[in-house]
C-alpha cells in the first residue's frame, strides 16, 4: 500500500515537471525574461509540436519563414503567408515574435544573386525590402535580426552581395553599409528593437572583439541599434564548459555595459550521434551542463533579456541535415517530445531566476 502511494507520488511529481504548473514559460514569466524557440510553420499541424510550443515558450522566431527565399519569390512580389502563420500562432498563444532576418549574405533567392544588379539597384531593392517587410509586421514583430553574420572569423566585414559584391554603394567602407541598414530599419518601424545577430562571437575572440568595437562606435555615432544576438551553436563534447561560460558571461557583460540588450538567439548543443541514432548518456549530461551554464551567464547579466533555442525537439533540427546525421540531439526535447536532462537544467536555472549564483 505504501509502495503504491509512493509510486503515485513520484508519478505526480513527474507529471508536474513535464506538463503541470511548471514550464519554461512560467519560470521565464516569473523571472521577467523571454524564453523562445525557432519554429517552422508547416509543423503547426502536428499536435505534439504545437502543444509543447504553446505550453513551454513565451516567444517564437520563424526559423526560415521570414527569410528572403520565403518572402520574395521574385523582385516584384512578396509572399507573407508563412510568416503570417507564425504571427497568427504566436498571437493566439500570447507569445512575442522575433523576426529573422532582413539582411544576410546566405540563402538568398537566385533572382537576387544571379541577375547582376548594380550597386544602385541593390540599394533600392534592399531598402524597399526592409521597409515593406517591417511595415507589414509593424506592431507584431517586436524585435528584428536586422543583419545576420556580417563579420568573418577575423572580425573583418564579410565579403557579400550587400557589402562589396557589388554592395549597396558603400563598398570597402567597412561597417558603413551595416549602419545604413539599421537606419533604414529604424525609419521603417521606429518601435521595433533592432539587433545585430552573429555566430561564433559568443565568447572572447577576435570576432567578438570586433563586434564589441563596432557596437561601441555605433553607440557613439547614434546608429539606431538596440542589441546583439549571440547565436550560441555550441558543441559540448571536448569543450571546457567552465571557460566557455566565463567568456560568454564576460562578453555579455561588456556588451550590456554599452546600454545594449543581449538576446541568446539560436542556442543548441549538438552531440555525436551513432548511425542507429544513439547518443551516450554521459554526453547528455554534459549537454545539460552546457545549457545550464549558458542560461546562467545570461541570467547573471540584467541586460540579457531573452534566451532562445534553435528549435526545441530533436525530431526537427537543422543540425542533422547539415552534418550527414553524424551530429544532432541538440535540443531540450527528444524526438518524441520527452524532456531531456537539458530541459531540466533549463527549467531549474530559469526557476532560480536572476538571483546571483557564484559561478557564471
Ligand atoms: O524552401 C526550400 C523548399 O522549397 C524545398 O522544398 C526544401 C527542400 O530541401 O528546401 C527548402 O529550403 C531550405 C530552407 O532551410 C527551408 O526549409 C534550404 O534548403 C535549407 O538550406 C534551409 O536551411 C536553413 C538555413 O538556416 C539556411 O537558411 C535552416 O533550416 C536554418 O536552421 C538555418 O538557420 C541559420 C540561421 O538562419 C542563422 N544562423 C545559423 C543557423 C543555422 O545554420
Amino acid at each position: 500500500m505504501f509502495k503504491h502511494f509512493s509510486r503515485s507520488l513520484s508519478l505526480v511529481a513527474i507529471i508536474t515537471v513535464v506538463c503541470g504548473a511548471q514550464s519554461l514559460r512560467q519560470a521565464a514569466d516569473d523571472a521577467g525574461l523571454l524564453v523562445g524557440t525557432a519554429v517552422r510553420p508547416h509543423l503547426f499541424s502536428e499536435s505534439a509540436y504545437t502543444q509543447t510550443l504553446a505550453h513551454q515558450y513565451n516567444m517564437v522566431e520563424p526559423e526560415d519563414a521570414m527569410k528572403w527565399p520565403a518572402l520574395r519569390p521574385n523582385n516584384s512580389t512578396y509572399d507573407f503567408r508563412q510568416g503570417d502563420e507564425v504571427v497568427r500562432f504566436a498571437q493566439a498563444h500570447r507569445m512575442k515574435i522575433r523576426g529573422h532576418c532582413l539582411v544576410w549574405d546566405h540563402d538568398n533567392p537566385d533572382w537576387l544573386t544571379k541577375d547582376h544588379f548594380t550597386a544602385r539597384q541593390l540599394s533600392r531593392i534592399l531598402h524597399e525590402h526592409i521597409t515593406r517587410v517591417m511595415t507589414h509586421y509593424h506592431g507584431e514583430v517586436f524585435a528584428w535580426d536586422v543583419i545576420n553574420e556580417a563579420t568573418d572569423e577575423n572580425g573583418k566585414v564579410r565579403d557579400s552581395i550587400w557589402y562589396n559584391q557589388p554592395g549597396i554603394g558603400l563598398s570597402e567602407k567597412g561597417t558603413a553599409y551595416i549602419e545604413q541598414v539599421f537606419r533604414w530599419a529604424h525609419t521603417a518601424d521606429p518601435h521595433a528593437l533592432l539587433f545585430y545577430n552573429e555566430a561564433e562571437g559568443e565568447g572572447l575572440n577576435r570576432k567578438s572583439d570586433a563586434i564589441y568595437s563596432m557596437m561601441k562606435s555605433f553607440k557613439r555615432h547614434g546608429v539606431p541599434i538596440d542589441g546583439v544576438g549571440l547565436q550560441m551553436h555550441v558543441p559540448a563534447i571536448d569543450a571546457d564548459i567552465d571557460s566557455i561560460a566565463a567568456e560568454v558571461f564576460a562578453n555579455i557583460a561588456r556588451l550590456t555595459a554599452l546600454g545594449l540588450q543581449v538576446h541568446i538567439t539560436e542556442l543548441d548543443v549538438p552531440l555525436t550521434v551513432e548511425p542507429d541514432g544513439a547518443v551516450r548518456p554521459s554526453d547528455l549530461a554534459r549537454q545539460a551542463e552546457m545549457y545550464r551554464r549558458i542560461v546562467r551567464a545570461c541570467l547573471n547579466n540584467a541586460g540579457c533579456t531573452a534566451i532562445q533555442t534553435w528549435g526545441f525537439t530533436d525530431k526537427y533540427s537543422w543540425i542533422g541535415s547539415h552534418s550527414h546525421h553524424t551530429r544532432g540531439a541538440a535540443l531540450p526535447f527528444d524526438q518524441t517530445y520527452q524532456p531531456k536532462a537539458a530541459y531540466r537544467a533549463l527549467l531549474e536555472e530559469l526557476s532560480a531566476g536572476r538571483s546571483p549564483r557564484s559561478d557564471h
